[in-house]
């Protein structure tokens, strides 16, 4: 490994590995250095980004853990076994959520039926399990010397989502980009301040990363929609998150703690 790399020889550790942004970070931190402990639900199929970077580095670079961050149990076995089998982690990416976007098939409401259920269960894994990875995994860096924590928020933790991206979707009632996904990620970035001056003196900072839409497999409606109303022009793609998660994971940013970096071409700048 290069002595030179940002993150050399340094463990990582990113939760949600297995779906679509995993891997991207996944990827930045090993080609910073890293090693990487990449925890996911049990179960969880990796998609094919995560395959791909699966095929470039072997067991000793890159290893699975099954964690799922709503459980407590999940979270204290999976460090223990991180700790056992690849060391104490360095760095922290706490990057398992969820949300409901439009082909994720699941039942419609209108804003005043929605059932306080959904609201919670979102709730539950993007503030709840980020609180109880960052206790447990933080824990252990203020124990060791320190880290890195870096909390994945979204441009939605600072504005409400603009509903008329999705409104040629077809249905009764129309598709909803639901509340409790911007409430939790807002209560992402204000937890992080939180550990930021909780954990400062014991030498763990803590930032989220807010990124913008990132290009996927979205229709071309809402693409075009999407983009019009962003500064730089596009979605975000995998090479515009992995420079900015490099470098609130090393000592690139040893003076920034409890900072929002949102990476999402502007949108949040209108
Ligand atoms: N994709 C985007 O455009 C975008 C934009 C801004 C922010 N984000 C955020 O980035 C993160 C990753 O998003 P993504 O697009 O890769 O989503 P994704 O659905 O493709 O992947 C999320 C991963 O988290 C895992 N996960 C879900 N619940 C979990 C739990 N309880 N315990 C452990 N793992 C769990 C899933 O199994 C999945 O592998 C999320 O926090 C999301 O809110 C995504």
């Amino acid at each position: 490994m290069t002595a030179s790399l940002p993150l050399a020889g340094e463990l990582a550790v990113v939760t949600g590995a297995l779906g679509r942004l995993g891997p991207i970070w996944i990827e930045g931190l090993l080609d910073a250095g890293a090693r990487v402990a990449a925890l996911d639900r049990p179960g969880s199929a990796a998609s094919g980004p995560f395959a791909a970077v699966r095929a470039r580095f072997d067991d000793s670079r890159l290893k699975t853990f099954e964690c799922d961050i709503t459980q407590r149990h999940d979270v204290t076995s999976a460090r223990d076994r991180v700790v056992a089998e690849m060391g104490v982690p360095k760095v922290l990416v706490n990057n398992a959520g969820v949300d409901q976007p439009p082909d994720s098939g699941t039942s419609r409401f209108t804003i005043e039926d929605m059932p306080v259920e959904m609201f919670r269960r979102m709730v539950d894994v993007n503030l709840v399990g980020t609180f109880q990875v960052t206790q447990i995994f933080g824990a252990l860096m203020t124990a060791h010397g320190g880290g890195s924590i870096v909390n994945i928020g979204s441009l939605y933790a600072s504005v409400s989502p603009d509903q008329r991206f999705y409104n040629h979707f077809p249905g009764d009632p129309p598709f909803l980009k639901v509340p409790a996904y911007g409430a939790s990620k807002a209560g992402v970035v204000n937890m992080s301040r939180y550990f930021a001056t909780m954990w400062g003196r014991q030498g763990v900072r803590v930032n989220t990363l807010s990124p913008g839409g990132v290009l996927g497999a979205q229709d071309a409606d809402f693409k075009r929609k999407y983009s019009e109303r962003v500064p730089l022009g596009r979605l975000a793609e995998a090479a515009d998150l992995k420079g900015p998660l490099v470098f609130l994971a090393s000592n690139a940013s040893s003076y920034v703690t409890g900072h929002e970096l949102r990476v999402d071409g502007g949108f949040t700048a209108w």
